[in-house]
């Protein structure tokens, strides 16, 4: 049988006092516990007073600098929409790994105008609690220091062991069978913090029970001064929710950019539709000029559309030739160039990007004899760069999705000839061809770039 023991003390604690003398008297005269403390009981005591005990009162004009000062990483930002001024709660990560609200610096039970901070190192205060008490008494327990956090997906704070010091923190059930005969395959039990959730139900927060005794729970008590309530934190790399929601949100969104790497080389997999599909949402929720919706694609996924594929490629590659030839290259030279490895004839799909002039670009004609002609070429020009952003856009999109792509500037070159072989109207310009697929391997490190060396100073910036 477990059993749950509050211990009241009447004490205002302070620093540098005696917190082994004043739990154990205060246990001398608790009428529930007769005998005293035990051998194998287990001491649950409330961070509050071990941390009051070591100084860790501070005055804290403002407790925000004093949240900052104790914190790690934030983890996640709450704002509070009330009725009066908006405020914030940080949930952080201090430097002992734990993720609370505030850091732990707490202003309850302190005198106005001062907080508490958590002890310096609530597994160290355990260990020297633990130690002083077995050179009084000459008896073996476990100690466990708690704090009350909240919980990410449940309502409501229980306390936790945030200090440890002769206790199994962990039961590791793994390799056990249950009652079926099944073997457990990764249940491990935080006994620390059940049992410091435990304690709170004799420890309440108001009635000056800053700690309990439990008894019978022997069998979690070692005779070992480790392990610590450290090893109850989850290591980072195997942390899945390291970052609030809006906070993974706002991080996700400023990498997509980075995400995107030009991929020449491609696994057989095909591509999910809906990674195509997501893709061209992307892309024509680029902006555009009028208020357009110039672009248009023609998608050619490989074993549907191998026979246009093959006859636009090779169109392209004699149009490519045509080129080559005219700029005075021999046919073994054009040869050559021409029978690099084409990524457009074997990746798993390919998307031909377009803008459509007649979707809104502005035609300017000669006016009473002053050409202003040019601003057709820069209606021309406008219309490309929006399919410039909405292919970036598509290929932010296909890296999100984990699927590689290559812009290829191919088609840019022969406008003609796309025209020709998809019969389309003069109006259309394609944009260069996407190669998509699954990366056979993990995209190169991004160089640095000076971003500094690519400003353009004018006269008056410097
Ligand atoms: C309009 C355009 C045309 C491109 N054409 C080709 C191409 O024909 N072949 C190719 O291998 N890469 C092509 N690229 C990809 C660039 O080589 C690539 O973006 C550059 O090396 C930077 O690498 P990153 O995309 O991984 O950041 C093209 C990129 C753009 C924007």
């Amino acid at each position: 049988m477990i059993s749950l023991i509050g211990v009241s003390i009447d004490h205002r604690f302070g620093k540098g006092d005696d917190l082994t003398g004043i739990i154990l008297r205060a246990i001398a005269s608790c009428t529930e516990l007769p005998s005293g403390l035990q051998s194998g009981d287990i001491l649950v005591v409330t961070s509050k007073i071990v941390a009051k005990a070591e100084g860790r009162v501070i005055a804290a004009p403002d407790r925000e600098d004093a949240i900052t000062a104790e914190t790690v990483r934030v983890v996640a930002t709450k704002i509070h929409k009330g009725d009066g001024a908006p405020g914030s709660t940080r949930i952080v990560q201090n430097k002992h790994g734990l993720i609370l609200a505030a850091a732990g610096v707490d202003a309850s039970n302190t005198e106005t105008g001062t907080v508490v901070l958590l002890p310096q190192d609530p597994d160290a205060s355990a260990r020297a609690l633990r130690a002083s008490i077995q050179k009084v008494l000459g008896i073996s327990i476990g100690v466990i220091i708690t704090d009350t956090l909240g919980r990410a997906w449940r309502l409501g704070v229980t306390d936790h062991a945030i200090g440890a010091s002769g206790i199994r923190v962990l039961d590791d059930l793994t390799g056990t069978t249950d009652p079926f005969g099944r073997q457990l395959e990764m249940t491990k039990v935080a006994v620390a913090d059940q049992l410091a959730a435990a304690s709170e139900l004799v420890r309440s927060k108001s009635s000056m029970t800053p700690v309990a005794v439990i008894r019978g729970a022997h069998t979690w008590v070692t005779s070992n001064e480790q392990p610590s309530a450290r090893d109850l934190i989850r290591p980072t790399e195997e942390d899945l929710f390291s970052v609030g929601t809006a906070e993974a949100r706002i991080e996700g969104a400023r990498n997509a950019v980075y995400a995107r790497r030009t991929v020449r080389s491609f696994t057989d997999s095909p591509v999910p539709a809906e990674v195509i599909d997501r893709a061209l949402h992307a892309a024509v929720s680029a902006p555009a000029p009028h208020h357009t919706l110039p672009w248009r694609f023609l998608i050619l996924v490989r074993g549907q559309d191998d026979s246009l594929r093959e006859e636009l490629l090779d169109a392209m590659q004699a149009s490519w030739r045509t080129d080559l030839a005219a700029e005075g290259r021999t046919t073994e030279e054009v040869d050559k160039r021409v029978s690099r490895g084409n990524i457009l004839r074997t990746a798993p799909t390919v998307i031909f990007p377009f803008v459509d002039l007649a979707a809104g670009a502005h035609t300017y004609p000669i006016i009473d004899g002053i050409d202003i002609g040019h601003r057709n070429d820069s209606e021309r020009i406008m219309f490309h760069i929006a399919g410039g952003a909405a292919i970036e856009n598509m290929l932010i999109s296909i890296a999100a999705d984990n699927f590689g792509s290559a812009w290829i500037s191919s088609s840019i070159f022969c406008p003609t000839t796309m025209r020709r072989v998809l019969d389309l109207a003069d109006t259309y310009w394609p944009l260069g061809a996407i190669a998509v697929g699954q990366p056979t391997a993990p995209a190169r490190e991004r160089p640095e770039i000076d971003v500094q060396s690519l400003l353009i100073r004018g006269k008056s910036n410097g």
